[in-house]
C-alpha cells in the first residue's frame, strides 16, 4: 500500500514539472503536448494517478483523491489561460498584417520630351509668356505663304511638306496667281511643318504687344534616322513690341539656355537665312559633353546648333497688319527631341517614340 507521503510527494512533483513545461510552451502545438502528456485518458500522468485511486484505502483514497483532482483542475485552467493567450496574439483571420513588407508596384514616370516641354513651358511663364497651341493640320498660308515663303519660294524645299488632300475652300492665298475666282482656290492643306505657322495666325487675330510661346507637334516627309522622325515637337517663341532688339532675343535665349543646360552653358549667334526673320541667326550652346574643348558629339567644333531664330521680317508684319514702321519683334523655333537629346545624352531620336520601358526607366521621377 503506497504511503500517502510518498504520494503527496508525487503530486508536487508533477506540479512542478508542469509548471516548467507551460513556461516554455509558446504554441497551439506545444500546449495539445502538454494536454496529452499529463490529461489524456491513455497515457497522462494526471490520469495514471487518478487510476490508482482505485487501489488504495478509503480514507487515503479521499485525501489522495482530492489532491489529484485539485492538481488536474490547476493544471486544466493553466491550459486554458494559456490558450486564451495564445488566441489574444493572433491576427483574426482575414485580418491585414501591417508588419509585412509592402509589394512594389510598378509606377510610370513623365516622357522626357513631356518634361522638357514641361521645363519650357515652365521658363517662358515665369517670363510672362502665353501659351497656346495651334492646328496641326495647317493651311499652306499659314505655314509657308504668310511666312514670306510664297508657292515657288526655294526656302520651302528646307521643310518637305506632307500635303493632304484639300477642299476646295476658297482663301486668299492663291489670288496672286489671278487665274482662279478667289472662291474655287484651292486651299493647299497640309500637316504643318514648324510651329511658326502660328505666328501668322496669332497676329492675324490679336494687335501687339505679342509674348507668346507654341509648343507643338510637327510633321516632315523624312524618313526615320538617327536624328529624323517623320513627326517631332517644336517650340516657338514669338515677341513683337516697340522697342523689341536683337539684344532682347539673345538675353531671352541665354536665360532658357542657362535654365535648360545650366548656367555654365555658354551661347553663340551664328549668322543664318529664314525668309521670315532678318537678320537671322542660328544659335549654338557650347558642347555638353565636353565643354567646349572639341569632341565627336560636337564634330570637334565645341558647339552644338540648337535652334533658329531672327528679327521678324517686315514682309511678316505686312501679311498680318502690323506696321513695320511702329513694331519689331523676335522669333526663334526649335526641336523638343533636339533639346532633349542634348540635355540627356541621348544619341537616336527613334528611342523617344519606341516606348521602351528599358529606355524611359532611366529618366527620373
Ligand atoms: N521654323 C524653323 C524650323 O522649323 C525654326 C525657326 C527659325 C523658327 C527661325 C523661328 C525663326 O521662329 O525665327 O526649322
Amino acid at each position: 500500500m503506497p504511503d500517502p507521503a510518498i504520494d503527496r510527494s508525487i503530486i508536487e512533483t508533477l506540479r512542478a514539472n508542469f509548471r516548467a513545461r507551460l513556461s516554455s510552451a509558446a504554441s497551439d502545438r506545444d500546449l495539445k503536448a502538454l494536454t496529452d502528456e499529463f490529461l489524456s485518458r491513455k497515457s497522462g500522468s494526471v490520469t495514471a494517478l487518478l487510476k490508482h485511486l482505485g487501489s488504495l484505502p478509503a480514507d487515503a483514497k479521499r485525501e489522495f483523491g482530492q489532491l489529484v483532482n485539485t492538481l488536474k483542475g490547476d493544471i486544466e485552467t493553466a491550459l486554458a489561460d494559456r490558450r486564451a493567450a495564445l488566441d489574444d496574439t493572433r491576427a483574426p483571420a482575414g485580418a491585414v498584417d501591417v508588419t509585412l513588407p509592402a509589394r512594389e508596384l510598378p509606377m510610370g514616370r513623365m516622357h522626357p520630351l513631356m518634361r522638357v516641354r514641361q521645363q519650357v513651358e515652365d521658363i517662358f511663364t515665369r517670363m510672362g509668356y502665353e501659351i497656346l497651341e495651334g492646328p496641326e493640320v495647317e493651311e499652306d498660308y499659314y505655314n509657308f505663304e504668310a511666312l514670306n515663303m510664297p508657292p515657288d519660294h526655294p526656302a520651302r524645299d528646307m521643310q518637305d511638306t506632307l500635303y493632304l488632300d484639300a477642299p476646295i475652300i476658297g482663301g486668299t492665298w492663291g489670288a496672286h496667281r489671278g487665274a482662279l475666282p478667289e472662291a474655287q482656290v484651292r486651299a493647299a492643306t497640309l500637316l504643318r511643318t514648324h510651329t511658326s505657322a502660328m505666328q501668322i495666325r496669332y497676329m492675324k487675330t490679336f494687335k501687339p504687344p505679342v509674348r507668346i510661346l507654341v509648343p507643338g507637334r510637327v510633321y516632315r516627309r523624312d524618313n526615320l534616322d538617327l536624328t529624323h522622325t517623320p513627326m517631332f515637337q517644336q517650340f516657338e517663341a514669338l515677341v513683337v513690341g516697340e522697342g523689341i532688339t536683337l539684344a532682347d532675343l539673345k538675353g531671352t535665349l541665354e536665360a532658357l539656355v542657362h535654365e535648360l543646360f545650366g548656367a555654365d552653358a555658354k551661347v553663340r549667334l551664328r549668322p543664318s537665312f529664314f525668309p521670315y526673320t532678318e537678320p537671322s541667326a542660328e544659335v549654338d550652346i557650347s558642347c555638353r559633353a565636353c565643354g567646349g574643348s572639341g569632341c565627336g558629339v560636337c564634330k570637334h567644333t565645341g558647339w552644338l546648333e540648337i535652334l533658329g531664330s531672327g528679327m521678324v521680317h517686315p514682309a511678316v508684319f505686312e501679311a498680318v497688319g502690323y506696321d513695320p514702321e511702329k513694331v519689331t519683334g523676335f522669333a526663334f523655333g526649335t526641336g523638343i527631341e533636339r533639346m532633349a537629346m542634348l540635355k540627356y545624352g541621348v544619341d537616336d531620336i527613334r528611342l523617344f517614340y519606341e516606348n521602351d520601358i528599358r529606355f524611359l526607366e532611366q529618366f527620373p521621377l
